[in-house]
């Protein structure tokens, strides 16, 4: 079993217990009054003296590069003691209704708080909810979504949207030790390590191009038209690429996704994430995906679940498309 990140930080046994009891004594839903719920976590946050540690480990974290380390790996957080059961035809409409406790959220609402994070929702994700469920859905399963049952190659999220966020943070709910199914991930530090010069400046012609995102086209409430043709690597180190759907546009460009590719593979690193397992993942930095290796359980597949959040470091230059009257809410 997979456990390739290091992980940087550990809840102890009492920390976990005593934030699940505080966190599941939230009575606001996220769901339907986010705002409320997000200055509830605030406060605790302020106060709560199970959180010291995490907050002194982010002080630390604050003074290393995350070019050079793009995710923080935490293992042991607190998650919902009742995980309520979904089946996968509307699985985000069933949570809604059957979920009771917010413990997950708080937990991903907290981590932003104390990283100085902004979670930041979409019109045409999910409807707007801040957090998101990795979750198979029947209509969606082969896609390359948070919503598929299968593997999803190499990305970062929302890659081509006119707000990408800095960060994608996952927290572990369900899983099953007999399913090899994997977080994949990437630095984009590795792999401008690996590829050649030659390949790196073909990378950079604006000779690529990467339809939107599954999600976003086939459930989303605004039309987006076509995506631009673009470079890999934008702002010197950031890579814009969807392993797979990302095509170049001539012969040295697909030779150079060629290249990406294999560079991919040689340094990614996987993990089983086990349900109180976290990743924070900066998206510009990195790349992510989901490998499938040997299935025993179907039933425990089609149950797997995550939560997770898109984060920016600050909203302020995102505001020009944020909803009026909302400081989260995308509008696209
Ligand atoms: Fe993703």
């Amino acid at each position: 079993m997979y456990r390739e990140l290091p992980v940087d930080f550990s809840f102890t046994a009492s920390e976990q217990s005593a934030l699940v009891k505080r966190l599941e004594g939230i009575r606001i839903s996220p769901y339907k009054s986010y705002s409320a719920f997000r200055h509830e976590l605030r406060m605790l946050v302020a106060n709560d003296p199970n959180v010291v540690r995490l907050r002194d480990f982010m002080e630390g974290r604050r003074r290393s590069s995350a070019y050079e380390k793009p995710f923080v790996f935490l293992e042991n957080c607190p998650i919902d003691s009742v995980l309520p059961e979904f089946g996968n035809d509307n699985p985000v409409a069933e949570k809604h209704d059957k979920k009771k406790t917010f413990v997950a959220e708080a937990f991903l609402q907290l981590y932003a708080e104390v990283a100085g994070e902004h979670p930041i929702s979409y019109l045409n994700v999910n409807d707007g909810d801040v957090f998101q469920d990795i979750f198979p859905k029947e209509s969606l399963k082969a896609t390359q979504s948070q919503k598929a049952l299968g593997p999803i190659n190499f990305h970062k999220d929302l890659a081509n949207h006119y707000v990408r966020p800095d960060l994608v943070n996952i927290l572990g709910l369900r899983s099953s030790e007999e399913n090899e199914i994997y977080t994949t991930f990437v630095s984009n530090h590795d792999l401008l390590n690996t590829l050649s010069p030659s390949t790196q400046a073909t990378l950079r012609e604006s000779w690529f191009y990467t339809p939107y995102d599954d999600l976003t086209v086939m459930t989303g409430n605004v039309q987006l038209g076509k995506a631009p043709d673009h470079a890999v690597p934008t702002r010197e180190v950031d890579f814009r690429f969807f392993e797979n759907r990302t095509e170049g546009q001539n012969d040295a460009a697909r030779a150079a996704v060629m290249d990406l590719k294999a560079a991919l593979h040689a340094n990614k690193r996987r993990v089983l994430m086990r349900p109180g397992d976290f990743v924070s993942i900066s998206n510009n930095l990195s790349l992510h995906g989901k490998e499938i290796g040997c299935i025993r359980n179907e039933a425990a597949q089609r149950l797997r679940w995550s939560i997770k959040t898109v984060n920016v470091h600050s909203i302020a230059p995102h505001l020009p498309h944020v909803v009026p009257g909302s400081d989260y809410l995308v509008n696209g």
